[in-house]
């Protein structure tokens, strides 16, 4: 038998309980990581003049940037856009995505408990290295993934989850 999970069901509901109950994470921690990251991003020497050139709406940006971690961390599905295109013009490549790993690394460490921290630092580990090859890609090179190291995945691991 196949069961369909909806947008909204108690399916998926439920999914998001278990994840809120498992990591702590909820609307409100996600905000307070983005706030915070932005913040530290922002001044970072090698990472900030990029936001600085292209981002002319903050709110906006922490608003949407807000939508897309519940829907990475919660499965909230309030995300819709296309963050390989957003990115595939910027000046970045291993050393800026390594960077910004390190700065959310900081972030969420310093915010969250370590469940939470494993659950966040593992979904921006795969999404920074599919943004990396895909636009080195887009360049006719390679990049492999990059290994977790202790800046950038720091201590704790996401154990027996099996995801
Ligand atoms: C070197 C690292 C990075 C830099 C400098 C960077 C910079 C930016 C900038 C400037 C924008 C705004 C683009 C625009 O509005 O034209 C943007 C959008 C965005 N970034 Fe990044 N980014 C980086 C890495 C990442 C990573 C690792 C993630 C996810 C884990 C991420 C998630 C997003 C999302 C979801 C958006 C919004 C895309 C949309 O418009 O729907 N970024 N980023």
């Amino acid at each position: 038998m196949i069961l369909e999970t909806q947008s909204g069901s108690p399916d998926r509901r439920q999914i998001i309980d278990g994840i809120v109950a498992r990591t702590g994470i909820d609307e409100a921690m996600i905000e307070r990581v983005v706030r915070t990251f932005y913040e530290r991003a922002r001044r970072d020497p090698l990472i900030g003049p990029i936001f600085e050139d292209k981002v002319h709406d903050w709110e906006g940006h922490i608003a949407r940037l807000c939508t897309f971690w519940s829907s990475v961390a919660l499965m909230s599905g309030r995300y819709h856009g296309q963050p390989m295109v957003a990115h595939l013009a910027l000046p970045i490549d291993t050393p800026e995505f390594n960077r910004w790993l390190e700065i959310f690394a900081e972030t969420v460490s310093e915010i969250c408990p370590p469940p939470a921290v494993a659950h966040f630092l593992d979904r921006a580990h795969r999404i920074a290295d599919s943004l990396e090859m895909g636009i080195a890609a887009q360049k006719g090179e390679i990049r492999r993934q990059r290994p977790r190291s202790e800046r950038t995945m720091p201590r704790v691991r996401e154990a027996s989850h099996g995801d």
